[in-house]
């Protein structure tokens, strides 16, 4: 995982530390949700909607693999960028290096892609299919800096392989 260095005011951890983004319900909701469904769309969206209950949660959604570029999927937040180049980005690294980036401040981090400028910072997750390969991305965006970190990443890519579980019979 890449992480990118922030400056943060004092005043923005006391705000995120009292956060509590109750994860374990959110995984279990995901479970629920992909549990005998094997829609793509249905199942993405509806992951999209359980995550942006929690707080900071300012976008989250999908970007899928066509060809050479991402394509949006299903999100919930304001509009987004439609398409992203392979390495473009924070997505578009995600999908190249096949890891998770965390991006305290969206600012310092080289290429980003500002689709909202109330985006502060942010946390892209790749999702694999069966055979590897990145099919799609998970990105979540922040309108506070730094307000992702470690067990946020963890949870993400725990939502990030139960989809992947759905993929493999498509
Ligand atoms: N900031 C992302 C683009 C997607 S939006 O945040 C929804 C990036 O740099 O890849």
């Amino acid at each position: 995982m890449e992480e990118y260095n922030s400056r943060r005011h004092p005043s923005e951890k006391i705000i995120f530390d009292s956060m509590n983004r109750d994860y374990k319900t959110v995984l279990q909701h995901v479970e629920g949700v992909l549990d005998g469904e094997t829609d793509l769309t249905a199942n993405l969206a509806n992951v999209a909607a359980i995550l942006k209950e929690m707080p900071g949660y300012f976008w989250v959604g999908f970007y899928l693999v066509k060809g050479d570029e991402l394509v949006l999927g299903p999100f919930q937040g304001p509009v987004a960028c439609t398409r992203i180049g392979y390495g473009k980005g924070v997505c578009g690294t995600a999908w190249k290096d096949g890891k998770s980036v965390l991006v305290p401040d969206v600012d310092r981090f080289p290429g980003h892609i500002a689709c909202n400028s109330n985006s502060k910072s942010e946390l892209v997750v790749p999702i694999f299919d069966g055979t590897g390969k990145v099919a799609m991305v998970l990105d979540a965006d922040s309108d506070t800096l730094d307000s992702f970190h470690e067990e946020d990443r963890q949870a993400l890519e725990k939502v990030a392989s139960l989809i992947s579980g759905t993929l493999v019979s498509e």
